[in-house]
């Protein structure tokens, strides 16, 4: 296995080769998902909501989420690591985001950032590329901008498809390497996926871009509750670890545990 660098999504679009993606906040899941194969992770600022305990990603801080990319990077060997921007860390200048984004690659050693935003972030990203840093951008639903965009609801309905594939295009010419597409309807993002030479990476936006992408406290059950439509739960953490949690409890109380084997 070689390296995944930020070429390879594009040459793997190019042969038809969909890829995953997953969120990482930490050593085990990093070195876990790196040796399942999954090519690219994300420290997503969903950290805010998956890691802190904050209701919505708008409250996490660059110094909050710095440490959480070094544990992903000094734990993975093979996957492509993606620095999420958090809310107020890239919106008021270039200048901001660049500063911001260098944090991020000697702090804590980010293979790339994800910033989101369309058209509006281009000056942005042109900045972060001619600087040297690899960009993903994130359009459709962008969960920093909740309260502009009226909650979490599908973008992209209707007449709205063509602002989405214009704000595709104007990521894909200030030189994104990939785009996120969050909840956008499935033809919308299949056609924006076909006229992109970047590789999409899909999260409620349907089966025909070129990557998917879930946060993994909802791929692997460890989240309970309501989940957003497009999650599929793959495993129940929940479950395993409510039950060895609650053994481990009972076994202590009754004397059970440690026993003579765990006894010196
Ligand atoms: O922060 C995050 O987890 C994300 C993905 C869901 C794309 O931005
Ligand atoms: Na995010």
């Amino acid at each position: 296995r070689r390296k995944v660098r930020t070429q390879h999504l594009r040459e793997m679009k190019q042969r038809g080769e969909r890829f995953a993606m997953l969120t990482s906040y930490d050593m085990y899941t990093a070195a876990t998902f790196d040796e399942a194969g999954i090519p690219v992770l994300l420290v997503g600022d969903s950290a805010s909501n998956n890691v802190y305990g904050n209701e919505t990603s708008l409250p996490v801080t660059v110094d909050e989420l710095i440490p959480l990319v070094r544990a992903v990077t000094r734990s993975t060997r093979y996957a492509l690591v993606v620095a999420d921007l958090p809310f107020g860390s890239y919106q008021a200048s270039p200048e901001q985001a660049y500063l911001t984004a260098v944090r991020f690659m000697k702090e804590a050693d980010a293979h790339c950032v994800k910033l989101e935003g369309g058209a509006e972030m281009a000056p942005q990203v042109a900045k972060l590329v001619q600087g040297g840093i690899p960009v993903m951008a994130h359009i459709g639903f962008t969960p920093q901008s909740e309260h502009t965009l009226g909650g979490y609801r599908v973008q992209g309905r209707g007449d709205a498809s063509s602002k989405v594939l214009d704000d595709a295009l104007a990521m894909q010419d200030a030189g994104a390497f990939a785009v996120v597409m969050e909840m956008v309807p499935g033809d919308v993002a299949a056609e924006v996926t076909a006229k992109l030479e970047i590789p999409t990476i899909g999260i409620g936006a349907g089966n025909r871009c070129d990557g998917q992408v879930l946060v993994w406290q909802d791929m692997l059950g460890l989240r309970t509750g309501r989940m957003p439509r497009f999650v599929k739960q793959y495993a129940d953490l929940h479950g395993v670890m409510l039950q060895a949690a609650q053994a481990y409890a009972a076994d202590v109380a009754s004397g059970e545990f440690p026993g003579p084997e765990h006894t010196f």
